[in-house]
């Protein structure tokens, strides 16, 4: 069965990726791999406060919650099958480009939650473009569905 790999972080940009990958899924039949990626930030880890700012289990609930959120907002009917979610403790550009090395497609958005304001790719979307090794799909801001005419 064919795999679709999208990566998701609870922003509008991901959203629309996960639509898209969900679209493509249903019209090639294809299995769909539901990723996020969570890690300690960067900032709180050199902060003396860093104990408080960064409990674990705080951010493992968090990253969960991303995924369900995720997950509710899009119609899933009409899969092949209920899509994985997976949840990983890292980087995204490299988590995605692991889930996706026997994938048809990585799908991400062209923008996250994060970064700075101006950019055309964030960068994940960048890194994922640069190396991955299967096709990447890249949703710019104002791109609908791809659902199809014909169906
Ligand atoms: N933590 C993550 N886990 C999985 N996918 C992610 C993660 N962060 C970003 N992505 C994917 O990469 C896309 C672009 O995000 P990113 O490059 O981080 O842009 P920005 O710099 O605006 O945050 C997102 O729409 C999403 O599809
Ligand atoms: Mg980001």
């Amino acid at each position: 069965m064919e795999k679709i790999v999208v990566g998701v972080d609870g922003s509008k940009g991901a959203r629309q990726a996960l639509e898209w990958a969900v679209a493509e899924a249903r019209a090639r039949g294809a299995g769909l791999v539901v990723v996020h990626a969570w890690q300690q930030p960067t900032a709180a880890l050199m902060s003396p406060y860093a104990p408080l700012l960064a409990d674990p289990a705080s951010l493992v609930e968090t990253a969960h919650k991303t995924m369900t959120d995720s997950l509710a907002t899009v119609d899933l009917t009409g899969l092949a099958r209920e899509p994985e979610r997976r949840i990983v403790q890292g980087p995204a550009a490299p988590a995605l480009l692991a889930a996706a090395r026997d994938a048809t497609l990585l799908v991400v958005g062209s923008r996250g939650r994060g970064g700075f304001a101006g950019l055309l790719l964030g960068s994940v979307s960048q890194q994922v473009a640069h190396e991955s090794t299967v096709p990447v799909v890249i949703i710019p801001p104002a791109a609908r569905s791809n659902s199809r005419p014909d169906g």
